[in-house]
């Protein structure tokens, strides 16, 4: 369900500025894009607007950074966009200020403006209202396309809505729609298979997706520690004794409908060139670790995919960035596209399995968020969508 106004609610977009924030934040090497995965999304939305005879102002962030850094600069983006979009695309040194306020209002129907990194502000984090309406001063309106980042509370996410008239772009419209379906259009058996390195991350989605689950597969590190809640002595593993009671109690209300690695690879090292063996999970010597789902989990994972209906995939069943530890995550990516479920893939590294295996065509929905779409599949509000007026 996605009862937001989108961009197609305006009444008129000729001649108007329209203030699109993107998630461009893209993995850069060798000062240029390395995935476009996210400016590719952005299309559509942009294209929209210039169709509609408006010219377009964009915004977005790009790492981390504190303060002004050539590293994270915009300016590879503006140049693939460009190609992309195969029109100019126009570059502002600062996204606020008089002369990036001269560049947007100079702007001609049709034309493109890419804004500097929001970040290289510290208000942008702070959601300062005095810099959202510096940002807010490039647009007639503004539309926010930025799934992404909808889970952060920044000013050119959150506060700049205030300032103009606001709705959402087409990518924001289309991942809520797909990962709404979980809650309201839930098709059965709905499997979720969750995964990544960390159980205490993803305490918050198991508790609210369990309820409407049919099974829950567990790969990747997080499953350490319902192991080791179970008994099993893990070696040199990634366990949280922290929350091992946590995840005790999960499995014995769950009703059996967790289903943990019954083997795994394990390794002498953190490394691609350590030595490995495949043992059960109650063969874990000390000195060595768990880095994949093993054959037999593969098959076991293989067979809860096969009858599903819908499944919901978060997180990498192993070390995935190690090509000795891909074998179990680029499975379960086949299995899921072999099972003609109508498949979610929240983003981040289970999304980059996806691409990376070339299975991307054959999965319903991948989503460009990794943040925005675990804390949307968690229940939680996402501020960038909150703030948009409603139909
Ligand atoms: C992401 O890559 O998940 C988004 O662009 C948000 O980035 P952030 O975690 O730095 O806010």
């Amino acid at each position: 369900m996605f009862n937001k106004q989108t961009i197609r609610d305006f009444p008129s977009l000729r001649g108007k500025r329209v203030l699109i924030r993107v998630d461009f934040n893209v993995p850069l090497k060798d000062g240029r894009v390395a995935d476009d995965t996210r400016i590719r999304a952005a299309l559509p939305t942009i294209t929209y607007a210039l169709e509609q005879g408006a010219s377009v102002v964009l915004m977005s962030h790009l790492g981390r950074p504190k303060g002004v850094d050539p590293a994270q600069s915009l300016r590879p983006v503006a140049e693939r966009l460009q190609a992309l979009l195969g029109r100019e695309v126009l570059f502002a040194e600062d996204c606020v200020g008089a002369a990036a306020e001269a560049r947007s209002r100079a702007l001609q129907p049709g034309q493109v403006l890419l804004l500097e990194n929001v970040r290289f502000h510290k208000e942008e984090e702070k959601n300062d209202p005095e810099f959202a309406r510096q940002l807010a001063a490039h647009g007639d309106v503004y539309v926010n396309d930025a799934f992404g980042s909808a889970h952060r509370a920044h000013a050119s996410v959150e506060a700049v809505a205030h300032f103009l008239p606001a709705a959402a772009g087409f990518l924001m419209e289309k991942e809520i729609r797909f990962l709404s379906k979980v809650f309201t259009e839930a098709e059965r058996p709905l499997v979720v298979i969750l995964g990544g390195a960390k159980i205490s991350d993803k305490l918050p989605v198991i508790n609210n997706l369990l309820p409407l689950a049919d099974r829950l597969l567990v790969g990747g590190g997080m499953a350490n520690t319902f192991l080791k809640a179970q008994g099993y002595e893990l070696g040199d593993s990634l366990v949280e004794n922290d929350v091992i009671d946590q995840a005790r109690e999960l499995l014995l209300s769950s009703s059996g409908k967790i289903m943990l690695p019954v083997d795994a690879v394990v390794a002498d090292a953190f490394s691609n060139d350590a030595n490995t063996q495949v043992v059960t999970v109650g063969q874990v010597k000390p000195g060595w670790r768990i880095m994949d789902i093993g054959p037999h989990t593969v098959t076991l994972f293989e067979g809860a995919l096969r009858g599903a209906k819908m499944v919901v995939w978060n997180g990498p069943m192993g070390v995935f960035e190690f090509p000795k530890f891909a074998e179990g995550t680029n499975a379960i990516a086949r299995a899921l596209a072999d099972s003609g479920a109508i498949s979610i893939v929240g983003g981040g590294d289970s999304a980059a399995a996806i691409e990376q295996s070339g299975l991307a065509d054959r999965i319903t929905h991948i989503s460009t968020g990794g943040g925005a779409s675990l804390e949307f599949l968690e229940g939680k509000t996402l501020p960038g969508v909150a703030v948009l007026p409603d139909k």
